[in-house]
């Protein structure tokens, strides 16, 4: 398995079929929001064989920190660690491109159980809670704001 950028249209196709079979992570809006996202922003995937395994795609906030926007990994291949080396890849790049910190939000209703292992993914790789912002005014709901420092 690598990861690489997101090139083709039926890579896109395969990005949206991945978070569309996870409804408890994303509903309508966001399936609509990560289509223009994903033609619209940079996305890596990972893939073997020329399967897509997950995806994420990252936004620059401004030139000193890189926003990941959306990452998800197919429903069957979750816990193997294809997440974590899609982080790490997404790092490096970062660094490359001389980002000091990585942004990510994500749901800040923390009794609603499929998110916790979402927070428990990130808080894991070093991510660190800053603000919970309720409502998120883009969101409309309670948002959690990640911020991780990248290694130089
Ligand atoms: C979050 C996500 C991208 C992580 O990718 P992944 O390939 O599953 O991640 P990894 O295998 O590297 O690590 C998964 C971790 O979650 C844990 N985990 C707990 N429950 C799990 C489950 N049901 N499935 C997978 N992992 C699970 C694993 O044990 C591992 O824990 P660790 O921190 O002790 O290593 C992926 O699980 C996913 O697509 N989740 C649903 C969508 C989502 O939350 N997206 C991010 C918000 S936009």
């Amino acid at each position: 398995m690598m990861v690489k950028p997101l090139k083709t249209n039926t890579e896109r196709l395969a990005c949206l079929e991945i978070a569309r079979a996870l409804p408890e992570w994303f509903n309508e809006a966001g399936l609509k929001a990560m289509e223009r996202d994903l033609k619209s922003k940079t996305t890596f995937v990972a893939v073997e064989d020329n399967n897509v395994f997950g995806f994420i795609t990252v936004k620059p906030i401004n030139d000193k920190a890189l926003e990941i926007l959306w990452m998800a990994v197919r429903r069957e291949l979750r816990g193997k660690g294809i997440g974590t080396e899609m982080l790490r890849f997404v790092e490096r790049w970062a660094v490359e491109r001389s980002f000091e910190v990585l942004v990510v939000k994500t749901s800040g209703d923390l009794s609603y159980k499929p998110y916790d292992e979402t927070r428990r993914f990130y808080e894991r790789r070093g991510f660190v809670r800053v603000a919970l912002v309720d409502p998120y005014p883009e969101w409309g709901e309670a948002t959690l704001i990640y911020v991780r420092c990248l290694k130089r």
